[in-house]
C-alpha cells in the first residue's frame, strides 16, 4: 500500500438490535486504504459490505470504532457514493444530474460546463445530455452516476456493487470505462463487489471478507495498468489469482448459506 493512508477504518463494529437479541454485522474491522489506491472488498452476500460502506460514507454510525478520511488541498466533498440501484434523480436531465455535486458546491457555470462536459464525453453520454433517466438503459444510468461522482472530485469514491444489476456485456464495458477514467484521475476508491472476476479486474488490492463480518485475507493484484479487461482475463496469471480468491471465498459462502 502507498505510504499515505487516505481512509482508515479503526475497529469498526456494527451491531443491529433484533427483537430477540442482536446481530453483529461487522466485527471490529481495521484497515487502511492508501491515497490513489483502488481497493476492492469482496465477500459473500450478507457479510456486512454495504454496512461498512454506509459507515464510511457517513450514512450510518458504527456501534463503536470510527472511519477517518484524510483531506487534501482545496474544498472537496469527503466522498461520493455509487450504488447498485438507481442513485440519480429521475426529475433531472443527464447533464443536471452530472452537475449536481458541483452546483451544490457553488462552482461557476464555466467550471461546471467544462468538468461535466469532460465526464459526459468520457462516459459516452454527450448525446444524451438532455435526456431524462427514464429514457436511459440501466448501463447509461450507471454511467450518469459515474460522471457525477468523478465530476464532484471527492476525497474518496465509494462504490457498492455498481455494476451488479447489469448484463454481462454492459458490465464489461462499464468496467473498461471505469478503468480508463480512474487511470486519468487516480482517485482513492473503495469498491464493493461479490464478483471475484470484477475484484481481480479492477483492484490494486483486495480484501476478502468472512461471513461473520471480518477481514479474512488481503490480496495484492500485481497486474500493470492501464489494463484491458479482455486481454487481462486471457492471461494465466489472471486465472490463478481468480482461482486462489475463489477458493478462499467458497468456504465463507457455505457459512452464510
Ligand atoms: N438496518 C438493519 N437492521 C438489522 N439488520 C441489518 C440492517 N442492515 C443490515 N442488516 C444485516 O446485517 C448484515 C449485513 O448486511 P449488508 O451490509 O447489507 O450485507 P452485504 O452488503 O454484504 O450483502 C445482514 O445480515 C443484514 O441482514
Ligand atoms: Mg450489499
Amino acid at each position: 500500500m502507498p505510504a499515505a493512508a487516505k481512509i482508515r477504518f479503526e475497529n469498526v463494529e456494527k451491531r443491529f438490535a433484533l427483537r430477540d437479541g442482536e446481530h453483529v454485522a461487522l466485527g471490529g474491522i481495521s484497515f487502511e486504504v492508501g491515497a490513489g489506491e483502488f481497493f476492492v472488498i469482496v465477500g459473500p452476500s450478507g457479510c456486512g459490505k454495504t454496512t461498512l460502506l454506509r459507515i464510511a460514507a457517513g450514512l450510518d454510525q458504527p456501534t463503536s470504532g470510527r472511519v477517518a478520511i484524510a483531506h487534501g488541498e482545496g474544498e472537496r466533498p469527503e466522498n461520493a457514493m455509487i450504488f447498485q440501484g438507481e442513485s440519480i434523480f429521475p426529475w433531472m436531465t443527464v447533464r443536471e444530474n452530472a452537475s449536481y455535486g458541483l452546483r451544490m458546491r457553488g462552482a461557476t457555470r464555466a467550471h461546471i460546463d467544462e468538468v461535466v462536459g469532460h465526464y459526459l464525453d468520457r462516459t459516452g453520454l454527450r448525446r444524451f445530455a438532455d435526456a431524462y433517466p427514464y429514457q436511459l438503459s440501466g448501463g447509461m444510468k450507471q454511467r450518469v452516476s459515474i460522471a457525477r461522482a468523478f465530476a464532484c472530485d471527492p476525497e474518496v469514491l465509494l462504490m457498492d456493487e455498481p455494476f451488479s444489476a447489469l448484463d454481462e456485456q454492459n458490465r464489461t464495458l462499464l468496467q473498461e470505462e471505469l478503468l480508463r477514467i480512474w487511470d486519468e484521475t487516480k482517485k482513492t476508491v473503495v469498491f464493493i463487489t461479490h464478483s471475484v472476476d470484477e475484484a481481480v479486474t479492477l483492484g490494486d488490492r483486495i480484501m476478502i471478507m468472512s461471513a461473520d463480518g471480518l477481514p479474512k485475507a488481503y490480496v495484492d493484484v500485481p497486474f500493470p495498468r492501464p489494463r484491458s479487461v479482455l486481454d487481462l482475463r486471457a492471461t494465466p496469471e489472471y486465472g490463478r489469482l481468480f482461482h486462489d480468491i475463489w477458493a478462499q471465498l467458497r468456504t465463507e459462502i457455505h457459512e452464510v448459506a
